[in-house]
C-alpha cells in the first residue's frame, strides 16, 4: 500500500482490463445509408469480435424498406464481410445475429414506433437487454426533430425504470449557429445533456487522443508549447477523393461547414487548450470550450480566408472531373471544396500566434496532421552560408494515415565545412505498437454504451464553434466564387499567397 492508500500494481492491471459494454442494444435510424454500412455496422462486429459487446447484445435497424428480420441481418452480414477490420468468426457472427431486429416504418409513422418499443421490450426479455439502448441518428439533418420527438411521443426517451437511454447524434449539427441551437432545443426538450452523444469522429481517432497524452503526459513540450516559442500552427485535412455520390449532402453545405466547423477547429481547441485538471468528460470540455470562446477572426476576412472549388485535373493517373460536372451538382454552385482559414487565441498563451486551417477534397494525398512550427533560433554562431538550408523547427503529429509524430531539427551535414540542414526524427504507430488501433467508430461506439462522454463535443462547443464559422461563410456569400484549383494540386493560388504574405508558407506533407 502507498501513502495515499492505494495499490499502485493492482490500479495498473485494473487500468488495462478492457473495458465492456454491460446489457445493452443499438437502434440505428438511418440503417440503409453508407455510414451505417460502412462504419457502424462493422464497428459493432468488430467489438463483439473484440469480446467488449455483452452476450445479448442487440443491433435495432429502423427504415423504410420492406425488410424482414432476415433481410436486415444479411445486409449487416455483407457491410462486415467487406468492411469490419477483424477477421470474420462464424460463432462472433451467430451470437450477434441473434440480437439483431428489423423494424420496417417512416419517421413520422406512430405505429412503427410502437413496433420499435414493442421490439424493445421483447429484446430486453429475449437477450437481457435491461432496457438499455442507444439511438443512433444517422439520419438527414431534416429528420433529427421529427425521430427526437417520436422518440418523446413513444416512451422511448424514458429512463424512469432504472434503465438508460441515449441519443446519438451524427453531423452535421445544423448548418450555421440558429439552426444548431434550435436543434439543440429539440434534443434538449426530450433528453437530458447526459443523454445526448454528438459524434466528431476525429476524436475516436487514436492519434487525436494522442495529442493529450504528448502534450500532457510528457514534461519536454509543454514548456514550448505557448507564444515564447512557437511561430505558428498549421492544421491540414486533405483528402484526394472528391465528392462522390454525397452531391446531395455536400452541395451548398461545401468543406469549411463538413470539416472545418467539427474536426478541425476540435483538433484545434485540443492542440491549444490548457492542461484539464482531469481526463473526465466536464475537465476536458471545460478547457476545450475556453479556446473556442477565445478565437479570434481575421480582420480581413478577405486576406485572411480562401475558399476553393476543384476543377478537372489528374489525380493518380488518372483524369479527375472537376466539382461542377460531378452528377447531382447544380452547375453554377459556388460550394467550396477548399478552404483555409487563418485564426487567433486570445489568451496569454496564444496572443499573436496565427493558427492556419486548411482542407480540401480532390488534393495532393490523403494527410492528416497538426504541425507546430516554432521561431527560429534568437541568434546562431554559424556563418549564414551554414544555415542556408536550414528551416524552422517543428512538431508535427500526423493524425493519418502514417499515425505518428516527427520532429524536425537541424543537424550538421558530414564533412569538413559547417553546413547545417532540416532532419526529421520520427515515432510511427506501426513501428511502436504491435497492439492495432481500433477505428474512430468502435471506440465511439463502445463509449456510449458504457456512458462514457470524454470524446463527444457539447453543446457549447458546437454553438461556438458556428458562432466561428458564421461570419466567414457570410463573407463568402456575398463576396464572388470559390477559386478554382486542378484536382491532385494543394489548392488554389490564393491559398499560398495567403499565407506568402505572412512571410510563411503551407507545409507539402
Ligand atoms: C467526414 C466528412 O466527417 O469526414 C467527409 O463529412 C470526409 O467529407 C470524412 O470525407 C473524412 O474522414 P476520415 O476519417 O476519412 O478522415
Amino acid at each position: 500500500m502507498t501513502a495515499h492508500g492505494a495499490n499502485p500494481l493492482r490500479d495498473a492491471a485494473d487500468r488495462r482490463l478492457p473495458r465492456i459494454a454491460g446489457p445493452s442494444g443499438l437502434v440505428i435510424f438511418g440503417v440503409t445509408g453508407d455510414l451505417s454500412r460502412k462504419k457502424l455496422m462493422p464497428a459493432v462486429y468488430d467489438l463483439a469480435n473484440r469480446g467488449l459487446l455483452p452476450p445479448g447484445f442487440s443491433l435495432v435497424g429502423f427504415a423504410r424498406r420492406e425488410w424482414e428480420h432476415e433481410d436486415f441481418a444479411q445486409v449487416v452480414h455483407d457491410a462486415v464481410k467487406e468492411h469490419a477490420r477483424t477477421p470474420f468468426r462464424e460463432e462472433v457472427w451467430q451470437q450477434l445475429v441473434q440480437g439483431m431486429r428489423f423494424v420496417q416504418g417512416t419517421f413520422d409513422d406512430d405505429e412503427a414506433f410502437e413496433r420499435l418499443r414493442g421490439t424493445i421490450d421483447e429484446l430486453d426479455k429475449a437477450q437481457g437487454t435491461g432496457g438499455n439502448f442507444a439511438f443512433y441518428l444517422s439520419v438527414p439533418p431534416k429528420s433529427f426533430p421529427v425521430v427526437i420527438q417520436q422518440l418523446k411521443k413513444h416512451g422511448l426517451a424514458d429512463q424512469s425504470r432504472g434503465s438508460w437511454r441515449r441519443a446519438v447524434i451524427e453531423k452535421p449539427f445544423g448548418h450555421d449557429l440558429a439552426s444548431a441551437e434550435e436543434l439543440n432545443a429539440i434534443v434538449h426538450e426530450v433528453f437530458a445533456p447526459d443523454q445526448v452523444f454528438r459524434i466528431d469522429h476525429y476524436l475516436g481517432k487514436e492519434t487525436v487522443q494522442n495529442i493529450l497524452a504528448l502534450r500532457f503526459a510528457n514534461q519536454m513540450f509543454e514548456p514550448i508549447w505557448n507564444r515564447s516559442f512557437v511561430d505558428h500552427v498549421q492544421i491540414t485535412m486533405a483528402e484526394d477523393i472528391g465528392i462522390g455520390g454525397r452531391a446531395g449532402y455536400y452541395d451548398g453545405i461545401g468543406a469549411a461547414r463538413d470539416v472545418i466547423q467539427n474536426h478541425l477547429l476540435q483538433l484545434m481547441a485540443l492542440t491549444a487548450m490548457e492542461e484539464p485538471a482531469s481526463f473526465g468528460a466536464d475537465a476536458l470540455a471545460a478547457e476545450k470550450t475556453k479556446v473556442l470562446g477565445a478565437v479570434r477572426l481575421p480582420k480581413d476576412l478577405g486576406t485572411d480566408t480562401v475558399r476553393g472549388q476543384y476543377a478537372a485535373g489528374w489525380q493518380g493517373g488518372e483524369k479527375a472531373v472537376g466539382y461542377l460536372q460531378e452528377e447531382g451538382i447544380d452547375p453554377q454552385s459556388k460550394t467550396d471544396t477548399y478552404a483555409a482559414i487563418k485564426l487567433g487565441i486570445d489568451n496569454r498563451r496564444w496572443a499573436g500566434v496565427p493558427f492556419y486551417l486548411r482542407t480540401g477534397k480532390r488534393l495532393g494525398r490523403r494527410v492528416t496532421e497538426i504541425a507546430v512550427v516554432f521561431q527560429r533560433a534568437p541568434h546562431s554562431p554559424f556563418d549564414s552560408t551554414a544555415t542556408e538550408e536550414l528551416g524552422s523547427n517543428a512538431i508535427v503529429i500526423r493524425v493519418q494515415p502514417d499515425e505518428g509524430v516527427t520532429v524536425r531539427f537541424g543537424s550538421k551535414v558530414p564533412g569538413t565545412s559547417m553546413e547545417i540542414r532540416d532532419v526529421s526524427m520520427d515515432f510511427a504507430y506501426g513501428e511502436s505498437f504491435t497492439e492495432s488501433s481500433p477505428e474512430a467508430y468502435e471506440r465511439l461506439i463502445l463509449d456510449v454504451l458504457l456512458g462514457d462522454a470524454n470524446l463527444f463535443p457539447r453543446t457549447e462547443e458546437v454553438e461556438l464553434s458556428w458562432k466561428i464559422l458564421d461570419p466567414i461563410e457570410r463573407y463568402w456569400d456575398t463576396h464572388g466564387k470559390p477559386a478554382q484549383y486542378a484536382s491532385g494540386t494543394w489548392g488554389p493560388a490564393e491559398a499560398d499567397q495567403m499565407l506568402e504574405r505572412d512571410g510563411r508558407s503551407w507545409r507539402r506533407p
